[in-house]
């Protein structure tokens, strides 16, 4: 073996040996898998390789087994690692910058194992060795003799293995190595991981079959036909006996049908046979077309709804069962989620039957990424140096070949973030020749020369807003210019990054959406967080990210930014854009005493949904039935007045004497089960109040404080000299003071182009250690003030807080505080919070509250959050981010009880209401914390009571908070009341 033996790893060149890329089709030739445990044995380098990998004799018995389809780097998770350790960088490469070379440290994995085809396999034909995905590079060998080599970790490889394959024993030998010329091209934003870790299998192929086929199936939305043809070099008929269609490939037929739509997602079994083999196609007819600005489908605007997803997998990497897959598109779907962007690379090839099959509208995106030359001034980017044309090419040709037969695809992406160059307009000049029947998208193209929209990542709603009106910035080429502001639609690929707590302003940037005809939606960035599942030394189970290996060039926790957390539980932000982009809104209107209903679906009436209403009494059901919703077409809103029931569950009349807020609520659920959801399933809701006031106003007594010792008394509260609360009746606290921090989130630390965050982030002005001084202490028949200023060492900024406690005349029990804020100084920075922190006994852990709910909530988070009484434990309470940061606080809480297991306990009161929080550790925990194992129940609860939290944004990566979220430090006041049961 010679140094030339591996000039295919540094060469720029996509792979020797293999053949043309053709669809993934399902066929009744034989298939034999070869999935299942290989001989491994893991080179450190090159020159550590193994002489005679190939060689049927080499004695690998001692070699260990490792399981294909796998990542090597997974393997011995949540555990040990066993060979080498997965390793994440957003942009950077984690090697030096020197294309086509990568380091002489390039881990090698070496693959063997024999098979037998048995008897039955035919003898005629040809077989082919197909690999469904290798990263990132690999030689194979068969029977001691060299197939040929590939490249392009996400897409198929094949081989001819026909000549070289015996009868009984074969031997295969494959080597893949973890760095290659094609690592430059592969630089997305996740782990890196290597191996044969999608299927690998040995594919007959029939003399006179069928390798290869196109099917065209168009809808014309005017006549309701559907046009068949199936191109192929293949001689056979297509039949699809539910259509009558019976006619020769090549030919075309017209006929009524159903169309394919994300949201109807009509499939027709098809067959398409030679005379020996028959390929099985799913057919959904659909046309994509550009016209008069607009992204249409069968004649429609469609809004995208979408979200980004990786491939993703906490315990296996990139390698997906297709159990997982489907649950991918299940959550997806019971979201009201439409739409998926495969970025950044075409995902395993079942994920997009399951696409067509449960409807969404797919970006499929090539296998391609250069984002690492960003940091040295793009010089030298593959995109734009002609060595790499083919390479390019080749990406583009096999991702569009092996997936053009979905329905589901109404796009092709050409990659992500490898700036501009010719290499990329001739991939899309390849695209549109070979399937003129989908728009080119790339977001990188922002003068949109060579591609079909124009497509942004991250542009603000401001920004997006002009686009809207089509008054954005003009590009440099004038023709390009009109070309992109008056023919073709705006999506926003990547929006609203899901890191951590938010995102916020979804629905901003939905009422965008809404407004404008050439904003056709966007793609949420994004779908998973890719932590992977480790166990700390005690054996706590926690999800790793970036650094977590000891990488020494790494990003850290960007790597989870999801809407679901990596076990896959839907995050608050997933809650938040199921609401946000509910395909039926509902308003409820109680003057007019009428539903107003409009559907949003682009095709689809709503005869699919059953609409409920109910009315609640202080978070009590009190009356509830159905309204009959005539089936509103798509676009179309109707006006439905409210029942007799309703009307009578609603009226003055039925208050109880005991009324608290009353509100009815109208939901929109699933009529019968659909393969993503169960009838009853809910799509959308509204409420609205109909009466009661929010809280009563706070009826203050004469009771006198009174000072006994070093102890002040007043009602059933106890406070130190200082004038702290130390208890209310015999429940122990840690008296409620001023609070002006938060644990920071991911946005708040982040903050990005240029709205960082805040002093209070870079903890400059020391909100996260405010001392609280006492200037007075009053005791008076009216109850006590107690006069503070609360500022922090080095600076002179101080907030006066100055603290009115009185008892209730009508409720013994019940203490009423009113804090008073007056900010001394230039607070020119945004407060996280203003609120009172105070601690309890842990045993007050049970928790009802009524106001918003169920999950947490923020200013710019808080669309899903329904008013409505609620139980949870404060564990429950809690939102597990991979990166722990501030988080569950609940919005507008009008009572809030902590009950210990026997239901005694302190109730907080609002007036009207605050934000609430409750934690078993402290904000500093919180914000110290690294992982969800480093958080250590204390022996105390420590309550927040908010008047206002700053909204959350989405600054990771995205625009931060928007003003009318963010919170200012003001003079101001707020009241909350205390209480407990008086013996
Ligand atoms: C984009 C990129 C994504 C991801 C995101 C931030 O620029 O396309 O892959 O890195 O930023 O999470």
């Amino acid at each position: 073996m010679t140094r030339t033996d591996f000039d295919y790893v540094e060469s720029e060149s996509p792979g020797t040996g293999r053949l043309d890329p053709r669809a993934a089709l399902t066929s009744d030739a034989a298939v034999f898998s070869l999935d299942g445990d290989w001989r491994f044995r893991l080179a450190s380098g090159l020159t550590d390789t193994t002489e005679g990998l190939e060689n049927p004799d080499l004695d690998d018995s001692a070699w260990d087994t490792l399981a294909v389809p796998s990542s090597w780097q997974m393997t011995g998770l949540p555990g040990e690692t066993r060979y080498g350790a997965p390793a994440y960088t957003n942009t950077v490469y984690p090697f030096p910058v020197d294309p086509p070379r990568v380091p002489d440290a390039n881990p090698t994995g070496e693959y063997r194992r024999t098979f037998d085809l048995g008897a039955d396999w035919p003898a005629t034909g040809r077989t082919f060795l197909r690999f469904e995905g290798v990263d990132s590079c690999f030689a194979v060998w068969l029977n001691g003799i060299r197939l040929g080599d590939g490249k392009g970790s996400r897409l198929a490889t094949e081989f001819d293995a026909t000549p070289h394959l015996k009868a009984g024993e074969n031997t295969i030998a494959v080597r893949v190595h973890q760095w290659s010329a094609a690592s430059y091209l592969e630089d997305q934003d996740m782990w890196w991981l290597s191996g044969i870790y999608r299927s690998a299998s040995l594919v007959h192929r029939p003399d006179a079959g069928i390798p290869d086929l196109f099917a065209h199936a168009d809808f014309d939305h005017r006549t309701g036909e559907g046009t068949l043809r199936v191109e192929s070099d293949a001689d056979g008929r297509v039949t699809v006996p539910e259509l009558g269609i019976d006619i020769a490939i090549g030919e075309s037929a017209t006929v009524a049908v159903e169309p394919w739509t994300a949201e109807t997602p009509r499939l027709y079994d098809a067959v398409v046979a030679s005379g020996t083999e028959r390929v099985s196609l799913r057919i959904g007819f659909r046309t994509v077309k550009i016209e008069d600005g607009l992204l249409k489908v069968n004649g429609k605007r469609i809004l995208l709804r979408g979200v980004n997803r990786h491939e993703w997998d906490p315990d296996t990497g990139r390698t997906l069962s297709v159990e997982t897959m489907r649950r991918d598109l299940e959550i997806m779907k019971r979201h009201n989620i439409n739409a998926v962007r495969t970025s950044h690379y075409p995902p395993d090839k079942r994920f997009l039957d399951l696409c067509d099959e449960l409807g969404v509208w797919v970006i499929d995106e090539c296998d391609l990424e250069t984002h690492g030359f960003v940091h040295i001034g793009w010089k030298g980017n593959p995109s734009g140096e002609p060595q790499w044309r083919e390479a390019y090419l080749d990406r583009m040709r096999r991702t569009v070949e092996r997936d053009k037969n979905h329905p589901a695809i109404i796009m092709w992406s050409l990659g992500n973030e490898s700036h501009t160059g010719d290499n990329l307009a001739a991939m899309s000049e390849w695209a549109k020749g070979r399937d003129p029947g989908r728009p080119i998208h790339y977001e990188g193209d922002w003068d949109s020369g060579y591609v079909d929209v124009y497509s942004r990542m991250y542009a603000d709603h401001a920004e997006t807003d002009r686009i809207g009106q089509k008054t954005e910035a003009a590009t440099t080429d004038p023709a390009l210019d009109a070309h992109r502001r008056d023919e073709i639609p705006f999506i926003l690929c990547e929006y609203a990054h899901a890191m951590g707590n938010g995102p916020g302003g979804l629905s901003e940037y939905q009422r965008l959406f809404e407004q404008y005809p050439r904003c056709q939606g966007g793609f949420v960035w994004e779908w998973i967080d890719h932590g992977i599942r480790r166990r700390n030394e005690d054996g706590t189970e926690f999800f790793a990210y970036g650094g977590d290996f000891g990488e020494p060039l790494h990003d850290a926790n960007f790597i989870t930014d999801g809407l679901v957390f990596p076990d896959r539980t839907p995050s608050p932000g997933l809650l938040e854009y199921k609401k946000v982009i509910e395909p039926v809104q509902i308003a409820i209107s109680p003057s007019g005493q009428t539903v107003v209903i409009t559907n949003g679906y682009d095709f689809t009436d709503t005869a699919h949904l059953r609409f409920t209403w109910s009315v609640e009494d202080g978070g009590e059901g009190t009356a509830s039935g159905e309204l009959t919703v005539p089936a509103v077409a798509a676009g179309q809103t109707a006006f439905v007045e409210w029942p007799e029931p309703l009307r009578a569950a609603a009226s003055p009349e039925a208050a109880g004497d005991a009324s608290g807020e009353r509100w009815v609520s109208v939901s929109a659920v699933l009529v019968k089960d659909e393969p993503w959801a169960e009838a009853g399933h809910e799509i959308a809701w509204s409420q609205t109040q109909i009466d009661g006031a929010a809280a009563a106003a706070p009826t203050r007594s004469t009771t006198e404080a009174v000072v006994a010792g070093r102890e002040i008394s007043l009602g059933a509260a106890t406070f130190d000299a200082l004038g702290r609360l130390t208890a209310l009746g015999d429940i122990a606290i840690d008296g409620p003071r001023l609070d002006l921090w938060r644990a920071p989130t991911d946005n708040d630390l982040l903050g990005w182009g240029g709205n960082v965050s805040d002093k209070w982030v870079t903890r400059e002005v020391g909100l996260d250690r405010l001392e609280h001084k006492v200037l007075d202490v009053e005791t008076a028949d009216s109850g006590l003030t107690v006069t503070t200023r609360v500022g922090a060492a080095s600076t002179d900024l101080a907030m006066g807080a100055v603290y009115h406690w009185s008892t209730d005349t009508e409720t013994p029990g019940r203490l009423w505080l009113t804090v008073e804020i007056t900010p001394e100084g230039d607070w020119d920075f945004v407060l996280p919070r203003l609120g009172l922190r105070a601690a309890l006994p842990k045993t007050l852990g049970n928790v009802t509250w009524f106001g918003g709910g169920p999950g947490e909530a923020y200013a710019d988070t808080r669309a899903a959050a329904r008013v409505g009484r609620y139980s949870a434990t404060v564990a429950e309470m809690q939102t597990p981010y991979v990166f722990p940061q501030e988080n569950g606080s609940r919005i507008d809480v009008r009572w809030a009880k902590l009950a210990d297991e026997s239901g005694n306990g302190l109730t907080v009161l609002g007036a009207p209401d605050f934000a609430f929080t409750v934690r078993p550790w402290t904000t500093e925990d919180l914000a110290a914390a690294k992982h969800t194992h480093d958080l250590v129940e204390r022996d105390r609860l420590y309550v927040n009571l908010d008047q206002a939290l700053q909204g959350v944004g989405t600054a990771s990566c995205g625009p931060g908070v928007l003003p009318q979220h963010r919170l200012h430090a003001a003079a101001t006041s707020f009241t909350v009341g205390f209480e407990v049961p008086v013996r």
